[in-house]
């Protein structure tokens, strides 16, 4: 083993801020630590996988104060609302800190005594624009209003001028280590666009920051100095050490620290890219490995308000559908570091498409054919033929390429790849057509292979999508009458041939019954959203007339790679040949596609889609989130208006 193999895995979320309910956005960060952790422990390191509740600070103070309660009150609520909904979504946490407890309140003010006796920690004046939602000062570029008063960049919310005796931590003297630290470790911030945006802003020049207030009250204490209090930030930051043990357990804190990953958004990455790892060398601690920033969910493009009965809520979907789904369609759906949009439609399409048609049901003909044929337990089998060899070299190779995927947190691409694996599997039986050898006697070996390759495949892939999906895989495992539970095996000992032949396997119940949009939004309320679409508003003759529609002809078609819905179309509109990304690929082959001609949009402002510059539309209806293209005879000129 190499000398600085370390075989632990330390992930984090951030804390969460106790002034608001939970929603999408956090059980986010949350999945993907806790796909994190789950991967971590099939590959057989030891991980430690913390999350928690950010409870100090003005926010909480003046939430807490607007519902009559203590600030202590309030959080206590919050927090059974946090972890209801971690249950729900089945986190496999195993620490939940709180910064409101003592032992993590002490060592906050114990760095701060450090500090402040080593220098880095000083006494000064602060004149500065606040804000107090995103509770911090605003950078000096922010401009100036008309009125005098400036703006938050992050929220848009008023901030005022405060002017007020704080303690100032030392940041100034720490451009040039981190910098350098950057250099050395460019893996520490990813994706990494983002690190060259941290660089950048360090490269600027940073000023020393305020670390106390003395109009907050709600907050730990500085210590020999009563009328201050730490700042919300600089006490939250700690918890990463502090819920690990420091130093309260402290052969938890030497196994574990410095952390491997610590998961945040986009909007918090300067504090854990900047302040924290300096707040770390000035108090003399190991820096975490990485600091991965995710993008955001944002609300259906068409508007999601409470008013109109469309926002989502978690338990919503948790109730219906259990955890999986929801799970599945948070990492499938974007990369970890790009925005992602949440629709309902968005959401069921992906749910009914890869969950309840590719493996529901290959999960469920599979096991019910062995159920049928023979009775639920196949114990001959003719030898492989070539393609029942190649589904098993596939799946093995499947299983290192998503090993890799995983160890790059690349948890989107894992599930991909993972279902490019799938639908070999229902190729394989659409191919072989088990359910015309089951009619013939003479074929009954033959029947048995391909049902037992097939439920090996089930096996492998189920064992693959665990870390995501684990309620789901524990229940094939039970179908399939695996005796041990598969998640004790190490990723590395995982094989496809392990798959042991006598099992008895039981009827399966469908995994993901197939929803619709009233299953789980109710009539009312899946009809406005419908009615929506009707009820957009008038244009004028002009407006349509700024529209250039044309007839356009596929010249061209071909996938993009890495994607299973998008194609990419070169497409002759009469004087000039324009490429066009579209999401067409789960309906339409680029085969298919190739010399058709149809409506295109083709002053649209372009936009690019994965690396490519869409330069056009196509126009298509939408059923179920999938595209049905309106085509022109042939005879239709290319390039001709359409109005
Ligand atoms: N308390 C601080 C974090 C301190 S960590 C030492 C905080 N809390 S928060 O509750 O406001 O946000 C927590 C996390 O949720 C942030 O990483 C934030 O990016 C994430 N999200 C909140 N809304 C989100 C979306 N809509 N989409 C994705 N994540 C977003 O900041």
């Amino acid at each position: 083993m190499a000398k600085n193999f370390k075989p632990s895995f330390y992930v984090t979320t951030p804390i969460y801020y106790v002034n608001d309910v939970p929603h999408i956005g956090h059980a986010y960060t949350t999945v993907i630590a806790d796909t994190l952790a789950r991967f971590n422990r099939l590959s057989g390191r030891e991980v430690f996988f913390l999350t928690g509740t950010d409870e100090h600070g003005q926010k909480v103070e003046k939430a807490a104060k607007a519902k009559g309660l203590k600030p202590i009150e309030l959080a206590d609520q919050v927090v059974v609302r946090f972890k209801d909904l971690w249950k729900a979504l089945n986190i496999s946490f195993d620490f939940f800190i709180r910064t409101t407890q003592p032992f993590h309140e002490e060592v906050v003010q114990k760095i701060f005594q450090k500090l402040k006796d080593k220098g880095d920690i000083y006494k000064g004046t602060y004149k500065g624009w606040y804000c107090d939602s995103t509770e911090h000062f605003l950078s000096d570029d922010v401009p100036l209003q008309e009125g005098g008063y400036k703006i938050c960049p992050d929220c848009n919310v008023k901030a005022y001028l405060v002017t007020e005796e704080c303690y100032f931590f030392k940041l100034s003297a720490y451009g040039d280590r981190l910098l350098d630290f950057y250099a050395q470790n460019p893996e520490f911030v990813r994706p990494p666009s983002r690190m060259n945006e941290v660089a950048s802003f360090v490269r600027q020049g940073l000023k020393d920051l305020s670390i106390t207030r003395t109009t907050v009250k709600w907050g730990i204490p500085v210590p020999g100095d009563l009328e201050h209090t730490v700042y919300v930030w600089f006490d939250a930051l700690h918890n990463y050490l502090t819920g690990i043990g420091y130093d309260w357990k402290l052969e938890l804190y030497q196994k574990f620290w410095p952390a491997t990953i610590h998961l945040i958004g986009k909007d918090i990455l300067r504090f854990h890219a900047v302040f924290w790892p300096a707040f770390l060398m000035a108090a003399d601690f190991p820096l975490p490995q990485t600091v991965y920033s995710h993008g955001w969910w944002l609300k259906d493009e068409t508007k999601m308000s409470k008013s109109k009965g469309n926002v989502l809520d978690p338990h919503l979907i948790l109730n219906t559908l259990g955890a999986d789904p929801l799970r599945y369609f948070l990492l499938r759906e974007i990369p970890i570091g790009l925005d992602g949009n949440f629709s309902h439609e968005g959401f069921l399409h992906r749910v009914n498409s890869d969950l309840a048609n590719d493996l529901g049901n290959l999960v469920q003909r599979t096991l019910t054919m062995i159920h049928n044929s023979f009775q639920g337990k196949i114990e001959e089998t003719e030898d492989e033929e070539e393609g029942d060899k190649e589904l098993r070299l596939a799946f093995n190779k499947l299983k290192e390429d998503v090993s890799v995927l995983y160890e790059q947190y690349a948890l989107n691409r894992a599930l991909e790849e993972i279902w490019v694996y799938i639908n070999s599997v229902n190729k394989y039986l659409a191919d072989n057509e088990p359910w015309k050898l089951a009619q013939k006697e003479t074929k009954r070996k033959r029947l048995a292979r391909i049902l037992y390759q097939a439920a090996s495949a089930i096996r492998g892939v189920s064992y693959l999508t665990f870390p995501v999906m684990p309620e789901t895989s524990e229940k094939i495992w039970e179908y399939l009458g695996e005796e041990t539970s598969i998640k004790d095996v190490l990723f590395s000992g995982f094989k496809f041939e392990n798959y042991r032949l006598g099992q008895i396997i039981q009827k399966p119940e469908p995994l993901f019954p197939r929803i619709l949009l009233k299953d789980f939004l109710g009539e009312e309320v899946s009809q406005s959203m419908s009615e929506r679409k009707e009820e957009m508003e008038e244009i004028s003759f002009d407006e349509f007339k700024r529209m250039d529609l044309r007839v356009g002809e596929i010249v061209q078609a071909e996938r993009v790679p890495g994607t299973d819905k998008l194609l990419k179309l070169e497409v002759d509109i009469g004087e000039e040949k324009r490429t066009m990304v579209a999401g067409v690929a789960d309906v339409y082959s680029p085969e298919e596609l190739t010399g058709k001609k149809l409506v295109v949009i083709v002053n649209l402002k372009p936009a690019v889609i994965r690396g490519i510059e869409s330069q056009g539309m196509l126009l298509a209806a939408e059923t179920e989130g999938k595209a049905i293209i309106p085509f022109f005879e042939s005879d239709a000129p290319t390039g001709a208006k359409v109005k």
